[in-house]
């Protein structure tokens, strides 16, 4: 992993990880939450850097409501990234601990996922964040 100068992460990220933090923030603020009040951001980078973000987009229908992850996701297999090639996904959210992605969201990252796929976690204070392989946060994950 590369060394970067970076009073938040202390060199703990991929520097591309890291700018994600700043992406992912900057979408949350267009996050559609009036029913939960729970402002989610999320930035993806792909095998090939490229960045693609979302937010949890709510309904009044509350089961129609999608995580920022899953937008995300959709907008860049839309722009078309392929399975095996996301990368780094990071999460932003007001929360400690921070928000860690919900079941349905991580078997969503499993079709895409990379083999040493991330899944970064990080509060909107930038103060504190968690980083898992997908594999332990979905072992054994359900595939065709
Ligand atoms: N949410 C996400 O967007 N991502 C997560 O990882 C956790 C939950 C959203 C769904 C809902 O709009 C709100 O947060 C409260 O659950």
């Amino acid at each position: 992993m590369d060394i970067h100068e970076c009073d938040f992460c202390a060199g703990q990220m991929h520097p591309k990880d890291c700018q994600l933090v700043v992406t992912a923030s900057e979408a949350r603020t267009n996050a559609y939450c009036p029913h939960s009040g729970f402002a989610v951001g999320a930035a993806l980078r792909t095998t090939d850097d490229r960045v693609f973000t979302g937010v949890n987009v709510e309904n009044a229908s509350f089961g129609l409501t999608v995580c920022a992850e899953r937008n995300a996701i959709a907008a860049a297999v839309a722009a078309g990234m392929k399975p095996g090639e996301l990368q780094t996904i990071m999460i932003v959210a007001s929360s400690n601990p921070v928000a860690s992605p919900c079941g349905a969201c991580r078997q969503v990252i499993a079709e895409f996922a990379a083999d040493n796929c991330l899944v970064i976690a990080c509060n909107t204070e930038r103060e504190d964040f968690s980083t898992w392989h997908l594999a332990d946060l979905l072992p054994e994950a359900f595939e065709l």
